[in-house]
């Protein structure tokens, strides 16, 4: 709370200082005449301890400098006032626009101002930043159905549901555990609403069971999306609520990341191997974890591709700095708490093993080797 009163204030201070000496702006957008290569964006990514945003902020830059425009690219290590700081640093630097994937959701409200102030056009991507007028667009994908894809794949992986939709064989009742991400990140409670909308008429016929009895986001959200804070839950879960000998028979992941938390938990449980592994979801398609689910241990991921939201960052960038405003898709979903954000959103694709070649391999997104190797080259 201080923290964020501190950060609010000495980003009020800037704003003015700002306001004082410059006249225009540091930023302003662009102006006629200008040529990109006298353009700046600012790029700011949350952390490079999970493989897409370190994409998600190469393809931006690559992108961005193949038009010929200059790039600021920031990670903040998951830490907010090192994102606040990096963001009041662009500003200063003179950036023409901004592109933030927001580590907390609201906690940027005094960069913002600043930007607005200086006319420097804010772009969210991915990550919407709420409570504040100052965000001018969304990128991102179609959240709420990454979820309800999510918790698809959990109902497809333990029988309930087939593939087309159609009601499966399994009649259940199984054992299943929720999992949810960061409760700062919007994005959380989309993927979380969009899960439990599609599981309650499984939960409330009794064909599953959480057995814990963790339901509320609150309840079941990892904070930052951290794995190893995943992997404690799991193991937390599986003593307390399993060691009667009952099994757990699927787990709702939001990331991939905590994916290979739950895994090794419940591997260190003695599940998989010879025994049974539960059902574990996923998103991101991270290299480990196709190899997890190609190998058969982790069940599925949400492919959203970054490739694609980073030329969506980039057109929308160009679309502001050439004093337009950029294509919407979306104008009704994403309410920050003060505005609906025109928004573009990017469909998403469930794989599953099958889904590997066709999706992810032939589309040059991983080849064949790195998912074998669980490693990107890079
Ligand atoms: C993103 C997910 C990602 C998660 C953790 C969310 O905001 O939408 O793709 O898995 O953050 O980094």
């Amino acid at each position: 709370m201080s923290r964020r009163v501190l950060a609010v204030l000495g980003s009020a201070v800037l704003a003015l200082s700002m306001a004082a000496c410059s006249g225009e702006g540091a930023g302003s957008g662009g102006k006629d005449g200008d040529k990109p290569a006298d353009l700046t964006i600012g790029v700011s990514m949350p952390t490079q301890t999970s493989e897409r945003w370190i994409a998600d902020g190469n393809s931006v830059k690559e992108k961005l400098e193949a038009k010929g425009y200059k790039v600021d690219l920031q990670y903040a290590g998951d830490d907010i006032p090192t994102q606040s700081q990096q963001v009041d640093q662009m500003i200063t630097r003179g950036a023409n626009v901004l592109i933030i994937a927001a580590i907390d959701g609201t906690a940027l409200s005094g960069q913002l101002q600043a930007a607005a102030d200086a006319k420097i056009p804010v772009i969210a991507y991915d990550r919407l930043i709420r409570d504040s007028p100052n965000v001018d667009f969304y990128v991102s994908f179609d959240n709420y159905k990454v979820g309800v894809a999510q918790a698809t794949a959990l109902l497809v992986g333990l029988g309930v549901q087939n593939k087309d939709g159609s009601k499966g064989d399994a009649k259940g009742p199984f054992n299943i555990e929720l999992f949810a991400g960061s409760l700062d990140d919007n994005n959380a409670h989309f993927f979380f609403d969009g899960a439990m909308d599609t599981l309650k008429p499984f939960i409330e016929d009794g064909t599953l069971k959480v057995k814990s009895g963790q339901t509320k986001i609150e309840q079941v959200a990892i904070l930052r999306w951290q794995q190893e804070a995943a992997q404690k839950r799991m193991e937390d879960l599986l003593t307390s609520s399993y060691n009667d000998g009952t099994k757990v028979h699927g787990v709702l992941s939001p990331y991939d990341g905590l994916s290979r938390g739950i895994i090794t938990a419940l591997q260190n449980a003695g599940y998989g191997g010879s025994g049974e592994m539960p059902v574990v979801t996923g998103q991101d398609a991270e290299i480990a974890s196709v190899k997890l689910i190609n190998d058969g241990v982790q069940n599925s991921t949400i492919f959203k591709d970054t490739r694609l939201l980073a030329e969506q960052a980039v057109v929308a960038g160009e679309a502001f700095l050439q004093g337009k405003t950029p294509e919407a898709n979306d104008t009704e979903t994403y309410n920050n708490g003060v505005k609906v954000v025109p928004s573009y959103l990017l469909p998403v694709q469930t794989v599953y093993k099958d889904e590997i070649k066709p999706i992810l391999i032939d589309s040059g997104y991983f080849t064949a080797e790195e998912v074998a190797a669980g490693q990107a080259k890079g």
